[in-house]
C-alpha cells in the first residue's frame, strides 16, 4: 500500500520513516525545498535519536522518497497522513492555515478512494471542517474519508514511541477507512496494542486532554516542589511515593523549571481556548498555564536571591533545549529564563549539546560555547536547565576550578545536594 505523508517535521518524518521501515512504500512531501534537499541526501534536519539512520536505510532500499510535488504524491497514494504544523496563533487559537492549505491541495488531486488521516494536533471539530473543505474543492465524484489518528510521540524518543505505542487512537465513522488504517499498522505489529476506535471528535479530544493531563501532573509537582522548599521536605521522595500508587502513575512527576516544547504549552492553551469558544470554562487548564509561567519566575527569583542582584553577574546556563535529546528550543523554560536574566543585566554563557544553533537564532545576546567547561569560566552561578545525559556526567571538580563563585542551581535535580556540598558548591535544587 502506498502512503503519502504531508509535512516533514518531527511527526511526519518519524511516521514516514517508521512506516517505510515496516515495509510500506512511503513518499513524504514538504513545501520547503531546502528541507527536501537535505532529506534526499540522507540527512535528518532535526536532532532525533535514530532518525538519520532510518532515513538513510529506507532511502537506500527505495521504500522512502522525499518530494515537493504534492499532486503526484497524493495521486499515487491510497492513504495520506497529514502531519503539518498547527502552531499557536493569537490568544491560544490554533493556526490551521497549513492544514487547510494541504486540504485544498489534496482536494485538487483526489481521484479514486483516499483515506486522509490527520496526525497533526488539531482543534476538536477539524476533521469535520476538513471534510467540508475537501468536498468544496474536489471533483463532485471524489470519494474519501477523514480519520483522526492523533500522535503521541515525544521528542527525543519518538521512534521508540512509534514502534511501542501505549495505545493507538483511531477516530472515524467509516468502516472502510478503519480497515485501511489497520492495514497500515498490521506489518508493524501495532494491532496487538491497546486500540481506541472512536469518533473523530472523541479522538481529537483525547489528544488535547492527554497533553493537558501530562502538563497538569508536571505543574502539580512544581507546586509541590515549591511547598517542599518552604517546609523543608524532599520532593523526590514525595514523587517516588506518589508514583508507586498505580492510580497516580509514575510518569511526569519530575519537577523543574516548568514544561516547554511545541506541544504541551500550545495544547493546554488551545484546550482552554476551545472550551471558552464552546461556552464552558476549563479552569484547570487555565491554571496549569499560570502555574507554568510562575515556575519560570520562581527560578529567576531564587537566582536573584542567591546572588543578591543579577546585574553584571555572569551566569552559565547548561541545557537550552526544552528537554534532552532534541535541538528544539520552542517554549523552552531555559530560553524564557535566559531572557529574564538578560533583562536584569546578567551576562550569560550558554552550552547545549545540540541546541546552540537554534538558541542563537532566538537569543543572539548569549555567549555560546561548544563545551560545558569553557561556559563555566568566570561564572557566578551555574544553572542546569535541561537534564542532558552529558550534564549528568559532568566533571564537577573541573567546573569548580573554572567558576568565579561555586554556586550551582540544579533546576532538574540531576545532582545530589550532599555531593555538591562536599565538593564545596553552594547548592540550589528544585524542592529538595
Ligand atoms: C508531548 C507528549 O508527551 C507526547 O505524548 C505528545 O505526543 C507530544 O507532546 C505532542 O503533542 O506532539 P513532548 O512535547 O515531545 O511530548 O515532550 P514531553 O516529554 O511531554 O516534555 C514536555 C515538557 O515537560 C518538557 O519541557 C519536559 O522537560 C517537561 N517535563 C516532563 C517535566 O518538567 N517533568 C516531567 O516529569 C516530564
Amino acid at each position: 500500500m502506498r502512503i503519502c505523508v504531508i509535512g516533514t517535521g518531527c511527526v511526519g518524518l518519524v511516521v514516514g520513516s517508521c512506516l517505510a521501515d515496516g515495509g510500506h512504500d512511503v513518499i513524504c512531501v514538504d513545501k520547503d525545498k531546502t528541507r527536501i534537499d537535505v532529506l534526499q541526501s540522507g540527512r535528518a534536519p532535526i536532532h532525533e535519536p535514530g532518525l538519520a539512520d532510518m532515513i538513510t536505510r529506507n532511502l537506500a532500499s527505495n521504500r522512502l522518497q522525499f518530494t515537493t510535488a504534492l499532486p503526484d504524491a497524493v495521486a499515487s497514494s491510497s492513504i495520506i497522513f497529514l502531519a503539518v504544523g498547527t502552531p499557536e496563533g493569537d490568544g491560544g487559537v490554533t493556526d490551521l492555515s497549513q492544514i487547510m492549505t494541504a486540504a485544498r491541495d489534496i482536494a485538487a488531486c483526489v481521484d479514486g478512494y483516499k483515506v486522509i488521516a490527520i496526525r497533526s494536533t488539531v482543534p476538536i471539530g477539524t476533521a469535520k471542517a476538513l471534510t467540508h473543505t475537501i468536498r468544496q474543492f474536489a471533483p463532485a465524484d471524489a470519494s474519501f474519508d477523514i480519520v483522526s489518528n492523533p500522535e503521541f510521540l515525544s521528542a527525543g524518543s519518538a521512534i521508540d514511541n512509534f514502534r511501542n505505542p501505549q495505545r493507538l487512537v483511531i477516530g472515524t465513522s467509516s468502516p472502510r477507512a478503519l480497515a485501511m488504517i489497520q492495514e497500515v499498522y498490521r506489518p508493524l505489529d501495532l494491532l496487538d496494542r491497546p486500540m481506541v476506535i472512536t469518533t473523530n471528535e472523541t479522538a481529537e479530544t483525547i489528544k488535547y486532554t492527554a497533553n493537558t493531563m501530562l502538563a497538569l501532573k508536571i505543574s502539580f509537582m512544581n507546586e509541590t516542589a515549591n511547598l517542599c522548599e518552604a517546609v523543608g521536605a524532599d520532593v523526590r521522595d514525595v514523587a517516588l511515593a506518589l508514583g508507586l500508587d498505580r492510580r497516580l502513575g509514575a510518569g511526569f512527576l519530575q519537577p523543574g523549571p516548568g514544561f516547554g516544547g511545541s506541544c504541551l504549552p500550545k495544547d493546554v492553551a488551545s484546550l482552554s481556548q476551545q472550551a471558552l469558544e464552546h461556552g464552558c470554562r476549563f479552569q484547570l487548564a487555565e491554571t496549569v498555564i499560570e502555574v507554568n509561567s510562575r515556575q519560570r519566575r520562581v527560578v529567576v527569583d531564587k537566582t536573584r536571591k542567591a546572588l543578591g542582584t543579577l546585574a553584571d553577574k555572569t551566569i552559565t546556563l547548561l541545557g537550552l533545549s526544552f528537554k534532552p535529546d532534541t535541538n528544539d528550543v520552542r517554549q523552552s523554560p531555559a530560553m524564557h529564563i535566559a531572557k529574564a536574566l538578560l533583562s536584569e543585566g546578567a551576562s550569560i554563557n550558554a552550552y547545549d549539546p545540540a541546541a546552540n544553533v537554534e538558541a542563537r537564532k532566538v537569543i543572539p545576546e548569549m555567549h555560546y560555547f561548544d563545551d560545558p567547561y569553557s561556559a563555566c569560566d568566570g561564572s557566578d552561578m551555574v544553572m542546569v536547565l535541561t537534564e542532558w545525559r552529558q550534564l549528568r556526567d559532568l566533571d564537577l571538580a573541573e567546573v569548580k576550578r573554572r567558576v568565579r563563585c561555586p554556586n550551582m542551581y540544579d533546576a532538574r535535580n540531576i545532582f545530589s545536594r550532599q555531593r555538591m556540598q562536599e565538593l564545596g558548591f553552594s547548592y540550589l535544587g528544585t524542592g529538595c
